[in-house]
């Protein structure tokens, strides 16, 4: 025999002593540890002391029936391997105990030597094996608890993660806005009267998409490329953009060019991408004629925020003192709108801008208003 991980005990019990020792006599050489007891009681004492996998049982003994020790057994010692060695007058009872699932096997007397040690054999592997299942059930459990438990940390790590990353990007959007706050109000310095055209701009137009219910990330959209609408003036001529008089043809011509040359100094911020278009478009007429620039686009081809901007523009750009007027009165601003509603304004945005003045009256044009577009945004 090989050495064993754990010894095989078997109980036998019987009232005959006989049958005991021819048992023991029998099994001497198989390996396994043969105990024996002449009785329920001693049996039932003989498991306290020393644990067995395998009991084989007579049924018919003094003081209690083979059956009710089986029983007895299987109350305390669950996982023991139960079987009955019984005589062919027995066997009724012994019948019944197994198809109650009391018991593992029969063996009946007179036995067959080499059937005994295979059965034997095959309860211990029977007794082995649900062991064996049992503790993989336990691993099992064990491990699906510490996964569990994993994956509570994990998803609490990764919540975590996400939040501090999405505070991270917010910082940086607004920081990304500052700055170009910072660009749009360089270029408005150019000019003593446009200065702070742009962030009005800005303003205006993120509350007039406010009042259209577009998205949260069209507002924010909407209020950056608001900001940004004339950076191509950067490229115009000081002159130009400072002329205290109406502009000539040429000179208008120049400034023209301002929405495209804005495009081309956003287009590569990535950040930017979205505002790009939006910016190029602010002057197209929504009639799709040729007033508007740089390309003649007609109606939803021109991107929306282009369209708020384009409404926007002109309330601030008419509500402001000019080098050769002082600023137009709320109703000049009003008529123009109604006017223009339908050829160069979205009708939608015109509508929007006239309820928004309906209701704020000259307040919604008051210098130096604190604007904090994020708060707006989510509050
Ligand atoms: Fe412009
Ligand atoms: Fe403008």
């Amino acid at each position: 025999m090989g050495p064993l991980v754990s010894q095989h005990t078997v109980l036998f019990v019987d009232d005959e002593v006989n049958i005991l020792k021819s048992l023991q006599r029998l099994l001497r050489h198989d390996g396994w540890n043969v105990v024996t007891a002449g009785r329920a009681s001693e049996a039932l004492e003989q498991l306290d002391r020393q644990p067995a996998q395998v009991v084989v049982t007579d049924q018919r003994m003094p003081e209690m029936s083979g059956v009710d020790l089986l029983s007895a057994i299987r109350a305390k010692h669950p996982d023991m391997v139960r079987m009955m060695l019984t005589g062919y007058t027995e066997m009724n009872v012994a019948v019944e105990a197994i198809n109650r699932g009391e018991i593992y096997r029969l063996i009946t007397k007179p036995w067959n030597d080499e059937e005994l040690r295979a059965t034997l054999r095959q309860a211990f592997d029977h007794y082995d094996l649900k062991c064996e299942i049992k503790r993989l059930n336990q691993v099992t459990r064990e491990q699906n608890f510490k996964l569990q438990d994993m994956n509570r940390n994990l998803e609490g790590k990764v919540r975590e993660r996400t939040k501090q990353l999405d505070l991270k990007h917010q910082e940086l959007r607004r920081a990304y806005v500052q700055t170009i706050a910072a660009l749009a109000e360089a270029v408005d310095a150019k000019d003593t009267y446009t200065r702070g055209h742009s962030e009005r701009v800005g303003v205006y137009a993120s509350k007039l998409a406010r009042e259209l219910s577009l998205p949260k990330e069209v507002i924010e959209r909407v209020y950056i490329a608001g900001l940004l609408h004339d950076v191509g003036k950067i490229g115009v001529r000081d002159a130009v953009i400072t002329k205290p008089a109406r502009l000539n043809d040429e000179e208008y011509e120049e400034i023209k060019l301002h929405p495209e040359i804005g495009a081309r100094i956003l287009e590569p911020v990535d950040f930017l991408r979205d505002i790009v278009p939006c910016v190029r478009h602010h002057h197209e007429w929504y009639d799709g004629s040729e007033m508007g620039y740089p390309e003649g686009l007609r109606g939803d081809r021109i991107p929306l925020p282009s369209r708020v901007i384009l409404v926007s523009d002109t309330v601030e750009a008419m509500s402001s003192d000019r080098p050769y007027r002082k600023g137009l009165p709320m109703e000049a601003v009003l008529s123009e709108l109604s006017k223009y509603s339908g050829s160069q304004f979205d009708p939608k945005c015109a509508d929007g801008m006239l309820r928004l003045l309906d209701r704020e009256g000259d307040a919604f044009i008051k210098r130096d208003q604190k604007f904090d577009i994020y708060e707006f945004i989510e509050g």
